[in-house]
């Protein structure tokens, strides 16, 4: 029997809840989307408020913030909101100078260099120290009306620890396994300070308005699992402990965990970040079916031509296998240059693939 169509009051129901449903691993209308990094600058309208503004400044001003949040949101249709903020935010009022120089990522002027710089770090309450952010939760919370959730963020512990160390990006984390390896006391320290500001952090987001949060342990990867369950796994399990009382979805997510998977799981999280170095069907595998899994999309991807686009796409789909719990998103976070239409495309193949009304 064919399906009655929706009515748009009910689509829009039906958008309201696919992402929520999803991380909760209930069936949802259709497979929701949403992408790391989508507000950035792929898109000609966070270009235009970036001519006029930098980066710490759209953060540190929340009606700004909340402009760049929703920019994505009406281009793209996405089904979850991220709040626009960066990782590294609540590492200024710790004590940390730090911007953001054209195109060369992120540049740390005091990094960590003895273990009196780890004692000297403050650990702050972010409902005084990050107010700015969360009055930006509220405002997007506002403005999208309950249309679409909103989800908050922070980096985890390691990833954070090791910008502090290096001073910014690295390949190899020498100095943050040096500091590690040498003064474990030191890092220990530095762990336990960055977990309590994260852990109150993300609680704080959550009590402004966010619907889930993100833990973004981006560079967990580089480490043996030896070494991540001894020196990180206890400060993210402190995070997710933390939240659990919580009541919303918690993402952990990181980059090149294949062989971490395990000990991702025991540290906490009900939705896992996988990239596309890790088969969906396989990590999803390894980490259980109690557990809903985002990604895994190369965003290389969305430089492919249309047929090889789509042909990635249907991938990702066919590994996920219908299952409900599959939030589907990239690997990693949108590359600068990538064209805007692509990404918009994306959401749209997503959507008709997986549609439950498809055929109506
Ligand atoms: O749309 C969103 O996803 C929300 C906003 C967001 C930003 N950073 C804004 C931003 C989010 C979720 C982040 C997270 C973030 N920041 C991570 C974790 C995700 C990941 O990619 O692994 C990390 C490691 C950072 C640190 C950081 N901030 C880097 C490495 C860079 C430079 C990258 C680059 O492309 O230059 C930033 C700067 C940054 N943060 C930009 C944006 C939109 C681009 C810079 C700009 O506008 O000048």
């Amino acid at each position: 029997m064919a399906e009655v169509s929706l009515s748009s009051g009910d689509q829009a129901d039906a958008q309201a809840s696919r992402f929520l449903r999803a991380c909760a691993r209930q069936p949802a209308d259709c497979t929701p989307v949403w992408f790391m990094r989508q507000a950035g600058r792929y898109m000609p309208a966070y270009r235009a408020v970036r001519a006029a503004h930098s980066l710490l400044e759209i953060c540190a001003q929340p009606e700004l913030a909340a402009e760049v949040t929703l920019q994505p949101v009406r281009a793209l249709g996405v089904d979850a909101a991220i709040l626009f903020a960066d990782i590294l935010l609540p590492l200024i009022p710790m004590g940390i100078r730090l911007d953001f120089s054209a195109g060369e990522g992120p540049v740390i002027h005091n990094a960590l260099r003895t273990p009196a710089d780890v004692d000297a770090l403050r650990v702050v309450e972010p409902r005084e120290a990050l107010a700015a952010v969360l009055q930006a939760v509220r405002l997007v919370r506002r403005e999208l009306e309950g249309k679409i959730p909103l989800i908050g963020f922070a980096g985890a512990p390691f990833t954070l620890a090791s910008y502090l160390v290096e001073g910014g990006a690295s390949r190899t984390f020498l100095k943050t396994k040096r500091l590690m390896y040498s003064d474990p006391a030191a890092w220990h320290r530095l762990m336990e300070k960055l977990a309590q500001v994260i852990a109150s952090y993300l609680s704080a987001q959550v009590e402004a308005g966010a619907q889930a949060v993100q833990l973004f342990d981006s560079w967990a990867g580089a480490l043996a699992p030896e070494d991540y369950r001894q020196y990180v796994l206890p400060y993210s399990r402190h995070i997710f402990q933390a939240l659990a009382g919580c009541g919303v979805p918690a993402i952990h997510f990181g980059t090149g965990t294949f062989a971490l998977l395990p000990d991702l799981k025991a540290a906490g999280g009900s939705v896992f970040g996988l990239d596309w170095t890790t088969p969906l069907g396989q990590g999803w595998q390894i980490l259980g079916p109690d557990v809903a899994i985002q990604g895994n999309l190369d965003p290389a991807a969305l430089f492919a031509p249309p047929q090889e686009l789509e042909r990635r796409v249907r991938r990702v789909l066919q590994q996920a296998g219908g299952r409900p719990g599959h939030i589907f998103n990239l690997g990693h976070g949108i590359l600068p240059d990538t064209p805007p239409a692509n990404v918009k495309a994306v959401v749209d193949m997503v959507h008709e693939l997986t549609s439950t009304h498809a055929n109506t």
